[in-house]
Order: C-alpha cells, then sequence, then structure tokens
C-alpha cells in the first residue's frame, strides 16, 4: 500500500478519462471531434497551459448531467484510493459549465452525491473548493459566486485557475474579499507560467492561504525566504509542469531545492487524466527522478496533511499524521 497521503490541487474536470468521456458521449448524444480514445489520447501534446486548456474544455462538452459529475468523481475516488488518498480536497469550474448551459446546482449536486459516500466507499474525507477561471471576468466571478450561496454548505473554499499570464490575482480582489466574508478557505494558482510577482499577488491582495504550484516563486529568493519563514504551502504537480512545459523533465523539478530551502510543499496530480499519474505516480516520478529518500516522502506526506483544510476536524488530522508516522516504506 502507497504511503497515505492527501491530494490538495485536483480539478475533478482533470479526472476525465478518454473512455468515460466516449462512455458519456454515447450516453449524450454528444458528438467529439476525435475517432476513439487512441486518437483522444494521441492529441495529449501540449506546448503549454493554453494547448492543454483548449482540449480540457472542449471534452467538457460530454458532462451534462447530476450522474455525469456522480461518476466523474466516484472513477477519481476509487483511482485515488489505490493511490493512497486518504483526503482530498477537490477543485471544480463551475464557470466552464454554466457557460455550456450546465446548472451550478446540478454540478454541484452531482459531485455532493459522490463525496457524500466516499468516507463509506472509498476511505477518503473529501472537501470541494470552487474555481474562478481568471481569464473571464471579475464580473462573471463574482457572480458566480453568487449563484454558489445556496450550496454553501458543500463548499470549503474558493481557488482561481486557468490561462495564468494577464491575468493577475489583484483582478480578483473582490471576488476574494467577498469569499472571505463568507467564511470560505482561499487558494490560488500563481507561478505556474505567470512571474514570481503574481505569487505575491496573489499572498497580499486575495489573502491566500496556499499556492497552488507556485514554482517560479524560486526566481525570487526574498520571496522563498518568506514563504518558508510563513510556512505558505505549495502545491506542486511535477508530472503536469513536464507536459505542459514548464520545465524539460522530472530531473528538472527544483521540488527537492525548494524542501532544502525549506518551503512547506506537496505532490498533487493537477489533471491526472491528461498528465500521465495520478498523485501515487507524481510521488514515484519524483522518487526515482530526484532521488528522495524514504523520509523525504514522509515529509510530503505529512506536508499534505497539514497543509489540508483540516481545521474542523483536527481529531482526524492527528489520525492521518499516526498513519503517515507509522508507514513503513518498502525497498523500491
Ligand atoms: N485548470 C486545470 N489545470 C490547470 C492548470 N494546471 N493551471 C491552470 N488552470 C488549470
Ligand atoms: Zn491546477
Amino acid at each position: 500500500m502507497p504511503v497515505p497521503k492527501a491530494e490538495l490541487h485536483l480539478h475533478i474536470e482533470g479526472t476525465l478519462e478518454p473512455e468515460l468521456a466516449f462512455a458519456l458521449a454515447a450516453r449524450n448524444g454528444v458528438t467529439l471531434p476525435y475517432v476513439d480514445t487512441a486518437a483522444l489520447r494521441e492529441a495529449y501534446r501540449f506546448s503549454d497551459l493554453q494547448s492543454f486548456l483548449d482540449l480540457y474544455y472542449g471534452l467538457m462538452a460530454v458532462l451534462r448531467t447530476a450522474e455525469d459529475f456522480t461518476e466523474l468523481a466516484d472513477a477519481y475516488l476509487e483511482r485515488a484510493a489505490a493511490q493512497g488518498v486518504r483526503h482530498a480536497e477537490i477543485f471544480f469550474d463551475p464557470q466552464a459549465h454554466t457557460a455550456r448551459g450546465v446548472p451550478i446546482g446540478t454540478v454541484i449536486e452531482g459531485l455532493g452525491a459522490s463525496l457524500d459516500r466516499a468516507e463509506e466507499r472509498y476511505g477518503i474525507s473529501t472537501r470541494l473548493i470552487l474555481c474562478f477561471l481568471r481569464d473571464e471576468s471579475a464580473e462573471s466571478a463574482l457572480a458566480t459566486l453568487e449563484a454558489a450561496k445556496p450550496y454553501l454548505h458543500r463548499i470549503t473554499g474558493v481557488g482561481l485557475d486557468s490561462a495564468e499570464v494577464g491575468h493577475p490575482p489583484a483582478k480578483f480582489r473582490e471576488v476574494y474579499e467577498e469569499a472571505a466574508r463568507l467564511g470560505l478557505r482561499r487558494v490560488a494558482h500563481a507561478g505556474e507560467e505567470g512571474p514570481a510577482a503574481y505569487v505575491r499577488e496573489a499572498l497580499d491582495v486575495l489573502g491566500v492561504e496556499r499556492i497552488d504550484h507556485g514554482l517560479r516563486c524560486m526566481e525570487d529568493p526574498s520571496l522563498v525566504e518568506r514563504l518558508a519563514r510563513e510556512r505558505v504551502p505549495l502545491t506542486l504537480c511535477p508530472l503536469s509542469n513536464v507536459r505542459l512545459r514548464v520545465i524539460d523533465t522530472l530531473a528538472d523539478h527544483p521540488l527537492r531545492a525548494m524542501m532544502t530551502a525549506g518551503l512547506m510543499v506537496t505532490v498533487n496530480s493537477d489533471d491526472p487524466a491528461y498528465f500521465g499519474g495520478y498523485v501515487g505516480d507524481n510521488f514515484d516520478g519524483v522518487r526515482d527522478a530526484l532521488g528522495l529518500e524514504p523520509e523525504q516522502l514522509r515529509e510530503l506526506a505529512r506536508n499534505s496533511f497539514e497543509a489540508s483544510f483540516l481545521e474542523d476536524d483536527e481529531a482526524r488530522r492527528e489520525r492521518y499524521l499516526a498513519e503517515v508516522e507509522a508507514y513503513e516504506f518498502g525497498g523500491a
């Protein structure tokens, strides 16, 4: 059994495997521009974040009913459980669905039906994080938060994703202020393709508690020093970074240097159906490419629970942390 871990950076739409996409397309009468799953997989050759997002939003056309979202989440949870995930904080992109005429309630209730049984079926506790698309307007983000108000009992926090460059965090100051007033936790993608300055801005203007990716903080030593001092968690996604050409190979990943610099880093999968692996595969990838020792892998697993939004259930966090400490790494 893999080391117990929390997954903190996972887009549920990014778990849509080609087989499920074709099954949902058939069920919903949607025609996909690929002849079969092999042709679809062939198209997973991305040159940057935008080339991925174009395909990713296109494939979401198959997600139409609450049951579709329930099946999507069930499939993720089953795979995640097999890779040692005990707790998952799951992103979703309501605007990618409401723009296609799928109501936000269909998305949230569909996902919720899966998450309600996740503990019993898969042994995974869950939280939902509603993400705003940063290449859409600030007004659209505010309208999305407004539309989510009847479902806030299901939502733990807000995030910010999609095309980063040219869409700085400050664009979303107002909606993050409103989210804070509503008692929601705050995270944001920053420093994936965008500059280190966006990481600072997400902290200072949006008040985020975690940074998703944050890789490019390494270009700014004073920012690294601050992130380490304040123990701001960074949710890294190594396989994603290679597939989206943020770095050339896993061996080039700064994860080890980030740990040495005292940063609070975690390992996650981002969009596992598209990037060649789930969270355990990301752990295995960095272990092999960077030569991480068992105690470093244990630190990553420990960080994942410490960085998770389990403040409403500290007893559970302690149980998970005890599982991490008791885990015996094999010879591999
Ligand atoms: N949406 C899904 N995956 C993403 C990523 N890696 N960066 C920004 N937005 C995303
Ligand atoms: Zn992401």
